[in-house]
């Protein structure tokens, strides 16, 4: 059904009201007094301490602070179009995807490695290019406040001298979290989420099938206490390769979306009934080989049972990593007794 897109993305009712332009005065004398009064608003983020050079996968939730085109989102992030539709669990052809437009406040997960710069979990690799009526807090709402204002400044050494110039290049620290993908003896990956206004644990525990507690331990918080703006990790089931015998290859995906690997022939899904990654071809418009297995008709992720009065046999056809272009698969057969 190539023409009934339907992106999955959680979208927020937005209040559209127009405003007089009395309030829009007032709207901006308050916005003025309000920067005069305090340059920075102080939030609290996760900080892990790191020394190894490993990176971890780890997603942003980020709520849209306007209508933009998933290209566009892509592009303030660095990451690929496809890999945004997979974080989401989207089925998309790329192509038409670029130019889809998600509406402001839709919830959308970005997907972004997790490394260790300077001794701390951040990701670096977002890069924006500043435009004539930029400030480092116009910046900071773009990326929906997942970096805040005064990280933007201190990264990029803005301050009174150094001004923020038009066509300049800023780097984006990108708040991360990896605690080596486990939480509670599981596989986890973490995500990254700007509290709102209003908002409070219990709240954002329950939207994310996980409890307060979990969020205060992971988080170092000693109440229950968050604020408007404050950056929290919160815990995401996810699966694992790890005991699959895969070769050469670890992938982790969330709980409810899936993974392009082998060079985006393969599609790796995780859940949401039980946490058992299932890959099978991507489907995309990419050459693969190799997708069938050896001496059958069946092709990765197929699944053939046959009944009889003693049990049935089931064969199966695996992924199992991947290896300079070449994709390994395996043959299997089990025999279950009634
Ligand atoms: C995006 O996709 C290209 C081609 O598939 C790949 O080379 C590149 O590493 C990807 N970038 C990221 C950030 O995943
Ligand atoms: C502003 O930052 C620059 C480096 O970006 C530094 O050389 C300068 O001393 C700073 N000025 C003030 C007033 O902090
Ligand atoms: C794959 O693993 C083997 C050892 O298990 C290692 O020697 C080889 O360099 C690895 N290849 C790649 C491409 O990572
Ligand atoms: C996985 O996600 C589904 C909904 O998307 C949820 O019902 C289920 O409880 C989640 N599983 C775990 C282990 O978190
Ligand atoms: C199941 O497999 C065994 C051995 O592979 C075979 O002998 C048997 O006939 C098969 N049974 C069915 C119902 O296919």
């Amino acid at each position: 059904m190539p023409n009934q897109f339907q992106f999955q993305f959680h979208s927020h009712t937005v209040e559209t009201s127009t405003h007089t332009m009395r309030t829009y005065i007032q709207f901006l004398f308050s916005l003025l007094l309000f920067s005069l009064l305090c340059f920075f608003v102080h939030t609290k983020s996760i900080i892990e301490p790191c020394t190894s050079s490993s990176s971890c996968p780890s997603l942003l939730s980020y709520l849209l602070p306007y209508d933009s085109k998933l290209s566009q989102i892509a592009s303030r992030f660095h990451v690929n179009i496809s890999d945004i539709l997979a974080a989401n669990s989207v089925q998309f052809p790329i192509a038409a995807a670029a130019d889809h437009i998600l509406p402001s406040n839709s919830a959308v997960k970005i997907p972004i490695s997790c490394p260790c710069v300077d001794g701390i979990r951040r990701s670096m690799s977002a890069i924006y290019t500043v435009e004539a009526s930029d400030t480092v807090e116009s910046i900071s709402d773009g990326y929906g406040g997942l970096a805040s204002a005064e990280q933007i400044a201190s990264v990029n050494g803005i301050n009174a001298t150094h001004r923020l110039m038009n066509g300049e290049t800023v780097v984006i620290p990108l708040p991360c979290t990896c605690l080596n993908n486990v939480w509670n003896g599981e596989t986890t990956v973490y995500m990254s989420y700007v509290v709102r206004e209003g908002e409070r644990l219990g709240s954002i525990a329950a939207a994310s099938a996980t409890t307060v507690s979990d969020l205060e331990a992971i988080n170092g918080l000693g109440q229950a206490l968050v604020g408007p703006g404050d950056v929290i990790a919160v815990p995401i089931a996810a699966c694992s390769s790890a005991n699959l015998n895969w070769y050469n290859e670890t992938l982790i995906v969330p709980n409810g979306s899936y993974a392009l690997t082998a060079s985006n022939c393969i599609k790796c899904s995780c859940g949401p009934i039980d946490l058992r990654l299932q890959c099978s071809p991507s489907g995309l418009d990419v050459a693969c080989y190799n997708l069938e297995c050896k001496d059958s008709k069946l092709v990765i992720g197929d699944e053939y049972v046959t009944h009889s009065k003693y049990g049935c046999n089931v064969t199966l056809c695996l992924y199992r990593g991947h290896r300079g272009g070449k994709i390994l698969r395996r043959y299997a057969k089990s025999i279950s007794l009634i």
